[in-house]
């Protein structure tokens, strides 16, 4: 199964994903987590892994590579979905080379690659990469795939979730957020992946939890996982330390409900 998550700029993305990430490892799975957000680099910590791998950019020849290929294909009238940088026929998480991703326990961890410089260009090649990697990665019995994503919706139009089989939106307590997850419900559907529902993230009192319940009730959105405002949270991501929180039962108990039912569907 490969499952990304995604959301508003700051919602809380990267932070779910590594409780899911975390909770796929209880129940016996190996993770490949894909770090696709070309901006931020908190994943890698945040899951406790001391540096991020190499990125899949250079491995491929790097972003100018992949920029001069993609205006070649442009030029010869390709679609840029179509457009193919790896010669490789599939990708499996012990065929990526050594130096291309970090191992730490039951996690396997890649990265697209970051934008470092000013005007070293936009961040289609990181789509491109993504997509195409994504497209040919093939899992393990016991493997899921989790990509964490940039803010907004710019990788819908990438095609990258043409890709995966299930999206999941992490909503933060604002009205912006919760119309974002309605825009990716209706363009996960159209990219033909399963919408799993909304994470509603950062709650601070029952009456607000109630609020966004039901205006994503009134959008057709379910909820599966309900998260509050927890301070251990915000203490390791001001001091850039693993997420290793202690969830409440009832978070801990959606979560891992969540997962089954994922499971259970792919
Ligand atoms: N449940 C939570 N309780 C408290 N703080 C949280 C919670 N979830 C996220 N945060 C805080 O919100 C901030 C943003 O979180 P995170 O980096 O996970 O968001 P994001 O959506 O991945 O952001 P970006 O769009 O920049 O990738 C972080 O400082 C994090 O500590
Ligand atoms: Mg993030």
């Amino acid at each position: 199964m490969k499952m990304c998550v995604c959301g508003k700029g700051g919602s809380g993305k990267s932070t779910v994903f590594a409780l899911l990430a975390e909770a796929f490892t209880k129940i016996g799975k190996d993770v490949l987590i894909l770090d696709s957000d070309e901006s931020n680099a908190s994943l890698s910590w945040m899951l406790g892994f001391d540096h991020p791998p190499d990125p899949l950019m250079n491995l491929v020849g790097g972003k100018r590579y992949v920029q001069q290929k993609m205006l070649a294909g442009f030029t010869k009238g390709e679609a840029e979905p179509a457009m193919s940088i790896w010669e490789l026929e599939k990708i499996t998480s012990r065929t990526i080379p050594p130096k291309n991703v970090a191992q730490k326990g039951r996690y396997a961890l890649v990265a697209t690659g970051k934008i470092h410089q000013a005007l070293e260009g936009c961040a289609c090649p990181m789509g491109v990469v993504t997509r195409e990697f994504l497209r040919k990665l093939q899992l393990a019995p016991d493997e899921v795939a989790l990509v964490d994503l940039e803010a907004g919706i710019e990788h819908f139009g990438r095609g990258i979730e043409n890709s995966v089989d299930l999206v999941v939106c992490v909503v933060e307590p604002s009205l912006e957020s919760i119309s974002l997850a309605a825009k990716v419900m209706e363009l996960t559907k159209a990219a033909g992946a399963l919408f799993a529902g909304a994470i509603i993230n950062k709650i601070s009192t029952p009456e607000q939890e109630g609020i966004v319940a039901s205006k994503l009730s009134e959008l057709g959105i379910p909820v599966i996982v309900k998260l509050g405002l927890h301070e251990e949270i915000q203490r390791a991501c001001l001091q850039g330390r693993p997420l290793e929180i202690s969830l409440t039962s009832v978070e801990q108990q959606e979560i891992t409900g969540f997962l089954d039912r994922c499971l259970k569907t792919s």
